[in-house]
């Protein structure tokens, strides 16, 4: 399976804890932006021919705060390069506070069917707080607009004095929209970020308060008919993402747009974080990849492992020693006694118990060969 990632770059203002490749000062550059975008499209089409893309994701930065017609174009030119599949799953991410109904309209018809949401709380002080451009009631209008679409809602929770009940409260504002998916994250301070001074205060929640929210949000959303499939993912009636299983079951992508990464051919790459390093290069025919590497050996079985296990799933034995033609339980011995009491083997799937997902950090490490 093959998919493609398109990154947008652009919002109207930067949210207190983001560190994504985001530039609110940098609205003016849109459609030279676009323009260099429609040009690594053609070239990666060219670069990987013949090849057919299950997925398109369009994620940022804020795809909706710019001009549809860049949105449309962009899944044009796609069109035009690549074999799309039939009933191929394509997503856009929206800012609550950029949409309208023109910009919907625009998305259906070049054929976008599925929409990710940053609703991230649904409380209009803590929206305030963050930066958020919307209030609670800006995601319902949103929702209005896509009724009877698929879509997810992203949801922060360790923010400042948060509590269980009112992620709750948020969730429920997330359904009463008639969102099929979620994305639970737990807040990532993330240096330099403005928010991450009030983590040095000590202002957000602890890892344990993160944790038990957690396990309380685990327990509600299954209560609502929502099955955890990932750490951070939960869906309804099998509506996962696509896209996102891909990453984690190693399968390939490509990535376009300023910091977007790939996996083609077992080598990982990454576009320039910065918007006028990638034009220039797409200007002057130039490679905008910043790192490269090839994925082989232990490296390529410890991602395997790493990415697998994060999905509740988990991995297939079967799959793994065919794939590196190895011996996973002699290879693994060792981790699989010490460990044990985290895993759960069904036939040939290895996965990490749900109640310990929230900490599969550790576990997941314990596979690494130093
Ligand atoms: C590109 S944004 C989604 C679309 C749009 N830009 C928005 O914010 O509404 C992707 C998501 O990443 C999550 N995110 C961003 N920074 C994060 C952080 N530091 N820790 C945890 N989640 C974060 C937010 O939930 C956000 O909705
Ligand atoms: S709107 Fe989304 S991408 Fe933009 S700064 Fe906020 S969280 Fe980051």
């Amino acid at each position: 399976m093959l998919g493609l990632y398109i990154h947008v770059p652009f919002c109207k203002q930067k949210c207190t804890y983001c560190d994504f490749a985001s530039f609110p000062k940098e609205m003016g550059k849109v459609e030279s932006y676009f323009a260099c975008l429609y040009r690594e499209i053609e070239g990666r089409s060219k670069q990987y021919p013949n090849r057919r893309l299950s997925t398109i994701y369009i994620g940022g930065g804020t795809p909706s705060a710019v001009d549809s017609k860049f949105i449309a174009g962009a899944i044009r030119k796609v069109r035009q390069c690549f074999e799309i599949e039939d009933g191929a799953e394509i997503t856009i991410e929206i800012n609550p506070g950029t949409l309208d109904e023109q910009k919907v309209k625009d998305y259906l018809s070049v054929g976008i069917n599925r929409f990710s949401i940053g609703l991230q709380t649904g409380f209009d002080d803590q929206l305030k707080k963050l930066n958020r451009i919307h209030t609670a009631k800006d995601f319902l209008l949103c929702t209005n607009m896509l009724k009877g679409q698929s879509m997810s809602a992203d949801i922060l929770i360790g923010l400042e004095d948060q509590t269980l009940d009112q992620v709750k409260k948020s969730i429920d504002l997330a359904i009463a929209g008639g969102v099929n998916h979620l994305s639970v994250y737990a807040l990532t301070p993330e240096v330099g970020t403005p928010i991450y001074s009030d983590y040095l205060n000590g202002l957000l929640l602890g890892d344990d308060e993160v944790a038990e929210i957690y396990d309380g949000v685990v327990a509600y959303l299954k209560e609502k008919g929502f099955d955890r499939y990932e750490v951070s993912n939960f869906c309804k009636d099998g509506h996962y993402s696509r896209h996102n299983y891909n990453y984690w079951y190693r399968g390939e992508y490509i990535g376009v747009g300023v910091s977007a990464s790939s996996f083609m051919e077992n080598r990982r790459f990454t576009n320039s974080f910065k918007i006028d390093e990638y034009m220039n290069a797409i200007i002057f025919n130039k490679s905008p990849e910043i790192s490269s590497d090839v994925i082989e050996g232990d490296d390529a079985k410890f991602e395997f492992i790493m990415l697998g296990l994060r999905t509740t799933k988990g991995i297939s034995i079967d799959k793994y020693n065919n794939t590196f033609n190895a011996d996973f339980d002699k290879e693994y011995k060792d981790i699989l006694i010490k460990k044990g009491k985290f895993l759960i083997r069904e036939g040939d799937m290895l996965r990490i118990k749900p109640e310990y997902l929230y900490v599969q950090n550790d576990i997941i490490l314990s596979f690494m060969k130093s």
